[in-house]
């Protein structure tokens, strides 16, 4: 039955039920309905509206409804509810008849929802955090377990200067260490609880917005009832979280999906997150990664809908709102699984070493280390730089690689360069050279790391 039938003679059309009924989604809620309604419970008995016995039997079947929940045992399918909260109260008066008919005394759907949705969001930071752990710790176990590998590294898509793989992997490592600590400020901002809010101008019962705040698991209560009914911006700040980790996910999967392609071959995928193709028998496609890029497009359109279903809206609370939750429980749930994938996508990687190196020595990757020998001599890197870049083009004209070329081809370019120079040539010793703080030299590199897998290490106990 509607929880606001009184005032209404005709009922609703099956066509409005369709439009205006949340239970289909807002079920993803029952646990977080449930616990709120057990503070509020307590809550209003403190405040005198239930008798300790009244209270003692709410929260006994509440805590019966949670159990349920948390199986995944309530029959939404069978109900005719209209949304969450009236599923749970029509439980609780099936139940208890006029006690469940007081539970929702000083409370409004509005402040319930809020509340709700923030601990849904809570709860689902702290593990999406826990999931992003997890990707990092796979990648610094590859970087680990791949250590001496060295590829190419690029930019425009050219062959640019030759990398460590950990360098590779540490890069997203950072990345996804700051999507955890962007989650963390998100934690720190929407703690605060709504309830007791009321509809939107506050309750009229003695509640103790402290109390029940900090039985939910709130620092505090929201400070102000019309903006703790009707803003969702900690649901758009996880949407941010979400498209931004998304977006670092599909660079790394677009890496791999070219380092995995046959002109690369650098690294070869397993069985498990691969499929083949129905016409064309040799194929072993990218798929896993693919659909982590193709993700992206349903995750970071959740963000602009929501925005957009925001923006004009007036103060307080228009049902407008409720389509804040499809777009958030798809992109979270999407975001999770393609966390889980990428995990096992890294864990399957398999590289090609010498396929790795032999690219990294292709395409004149040493040339910054021939204008940086030239500095070395006096050479003002400008001028240095034109040197290297003539030899380039007499490599290209020989079709030979730069320290395939004669000492007196070399020095038709600059009379400076001597024997010394084709050790500088060398790829081990260009990616060593590196060896600044950040670089991707032996040094830092194995010391970064040294640190992930402490850090992981302490994640882990
Ligand atoms: N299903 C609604 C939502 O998600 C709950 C709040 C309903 N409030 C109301 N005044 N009709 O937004």
């Amino acid at each position: 039955m509607a929880l606001w039938g009184g005032r209404f003679q005709g009922g609703s059309s099956d066509m409005f039920r369709q439009v205006n009924d949340s239970l289909p989604f807002d079920q993803h809620l029952a646990s977080q309905d449930i616990r709120g309604s057990i503070i509020w419970s307590r809550a209003i008995a403190k405040a005198g509206v239930l008798t300790e016995s009244e209270q003692q039997q709410l929260e006994q079947a509440l805590n019966g409804l949670l159990a349920k929940a948390e199986a995944g045992e309530l029959d939404f399918a069978g109900s005719n509810e209209e949304d969450i909260h009236s599923f749970v109260e029509a439980a609780l008066t099936e139940q208890l008849g006029d006690i469940g008919r007081k539970l929702h005394t000083g409370r409004s759907r509005n402040d319930q929802v809020a509340t709700d949705f923030r601990l849904w969001v809570r709860e689902h930071c702290q593990q999406l955090q826990q999931d992003l752990r997890q990707l990092k710790a796979a990648l610094v176990k590859s970087a680990e377990r791949h250590q001496h590998v060295i590829l190419p590294g690029y930019t425009h898509l050219q062959r640019a200067q030759p990398v460590r793989y950990p360098h590779w992997c540490l890069a997203y490592v950072e990345m996804f260490k700051r999507d955890i600590s962007r989650m963390g400020d998100l934690l720190v901002r929407m703690n605060q609880c709504p309830l007791g809010s009321g509809a939107l101008a506050g309750t009229v019962y003695a509640i103790d917005r402290q109390e029940i705040a900090q039985q939910l698991g709130f620092d505090s209560p929201c400070l102000n009832s019309l903006d703790a009914v009707s803003d969702r911006d900690y649901v758009l700040e996880l949407l941010f979280c979400a498209s931004t980790s998304m977006m670092h996910l599909s660079r790394m999967a677009e890496d791999m999906i070219f380092f995995n392609s046959g002109e690369a071959g650098f690294l070869r995928l397993g069985d498990n997150v691969t499929s083949g193709s129905s016409l064309m028998p040799q194929k072993k496609n990218p798929d896993a990664l693919e659909l982590i890029r193709g993700k992206c497009g349903r995750v970071f359109g959740s963000l602009q809908g929501l925005l957009v279903t925001m923006k004009g809206l007036p103060l307080a609370y228009n049902k407008d709102m409720q389509e804040d939750k499809e777009g958030a429980f798809d992109a979270v749930n999407q975001w999770h699984i393609c966390l889980m994938i990428a995990c096992e996508v890294i864990d399957s990687v398999e590289l090609n070493s010498d396929r790795c190196a032999q690219a990294a020595r292709e395409g004149y990757a040493n040339a910054t280390e021939l204008a940086d020998y030239l500095v070395g001599k006096g050479v003002p890197f400008r001028t240095a730089h034109d040197i290297s870049g003539q030899v380039v083009l007499a490599a290209l004209a020989q079709g030979k690689a730069i320290e395939e070329l004669s000492l007196e081809d070399m020095q038709k370019h600059s009379a400076l360069i001597g024997e010394d120079v084709y050790p500088v040539l060398q790829l081990e010793y260009l990616v060593d050279k590196r060896n600044i703080l950040g670089g991707t030299g032996k040094d830092p590199v194995f010391m970064a790391l040294k640190r992930e897998l402490a850090a992981i290490a302490d994640e882990q106990c």
